[in-house]
């Protein structure tokens, strides 16, 4: 049996496509022009201090993948030393452009000025290259082995140093907070598997038995150093690089990761386990995104801001 469409059926078809064009339009602006700079502050509290210490504030920047330019970006983070924090730790991914070094140190002079630790992402290193743009729902998560042109890494790294940031590749230390000794551990960046895990330091003998807290750093939070760090003695680690799978599908979340971790894990405050043992992670959703996939969709970029109180004495 033959069928004809009707003139009438057609201009539906019509309808329903011009209307789904205007739509993923519309999707597509307001993903790259308007999303992807509504900054937002994530505060989370977690009870992990040893009792009788005095709580500590803790800023989280993950992923600024700055360029040149980005008024707005650089504003938002000069504007983050209004939460006077104890402490800031970078996770990585700090550059998106060779020529971004001064502008992004021009962002966090204000930062700069208090505690800090920080580790190396891929975006640290290498330049970002133009991707097929499907190519970020590929979901194989192979780490990078590829060489990439170089990003002036160690010009960033060396200011951050100058300006008291404790560089926590492949190597652990603590630092002292009041009453409070913190030990960090941190790796080089796991996605291109330079991770190196160090143990955490015994304590010297005026600061062995201060009450102590142990933290680990990384930027890509694959599940083999979520291990490794939790096996060592973490009671907190903090992680960012898979910019909370950056397009999300609205009520259901991240659609990938970037790495091994379960997608559900990509944004936010989980409980890691590893047999017994049960460890806080927070994954930053990044404050970015690479220069070549300029674009968030329910996935606002975030700093964020964990207050560490202590627990009760029993
Ligand atoms: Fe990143």
């Amino acid at each position: 049996m033959q069928t004809t469409d009707s003139p009438r059926t057609g201009a539906a078809l019509g309808w329903t496509a011009g209307l789904a064009v205007t739509a993923a339009a519309a999707t597509f602006g307001y993903a790259s022009l308007v999303e992807r700079t509504l900054f937002q502050l994530r505060e989370e509290t977690l009870r992990i201090l040893p009792p009788g210490v005095k709580p500590l504030r803790v800023l989280h920047l993950s992923d600024i993948h700055m360029t040149p330019h980005q008024k707005s970006k650089a504003e938002w983070l000069k504007g983050l030393a209004r939460l006077d924090p104890d402490l800031v730790v970078n996770t990585g991914d700090n550059l998106s452009h060779p020529k971004a070094v001064a502008p992004l140190l021009e962002a966090l002079a204000p930062l700069l000025k208090f505690p800090g630790v920080f580790v190396p992402g891929s975006n640290d290193y290498y330049a970002p290259r133009l991707r097929n743009p499907f190519g970020y729902l590929n979901t194989s998560a192979k780490p990078i082995t590829k060489p990439r042109r170089d990003l002036p890494w160690a010009e960033l790294f060396s200011a951050f140093g100058a300006a008291g940031w404790i560089d926590l590749t492949n190597r652990s230390q603590s630092i002292g907070f009041n009453n409070l000794r913190v030990d960090f551990t941190g790796v080089d960046d796991p996605h291109l598997n330079r991770d190196q895990y160090a143990p955490y330091p015994n304590g010297s003998s005026t600061s062995a038995q201060a009450p102590h807290l142990r933290v680990a750093v990384a930027h890509a939070p694959y599940q083999r150093v979520l291990d490794y760090f939790t096996e060592g003695g973490a009671e907190l680690i903090l992680a960012g690089h898979t910019h909370g799978g950056q397009v999300c599908i609205p009520g259901y979340g991240a659609l990938i990761s970037n790495c091994d971790l379960p997608t559900w894990r990509a944004r936010g405050l989980t409980p890691w386990e590893l047999g017994a043992r049960q460890v806080p992670l927070n994954v930053s959703a990044g404050i970015g995104t690479s220069r070549f996939a300029p674009v968030r969709f329910a996935c606002r970029p975030e700093a964020v801001l964990l207050t560490l109180t202590p627990r009760d004495r029993t």
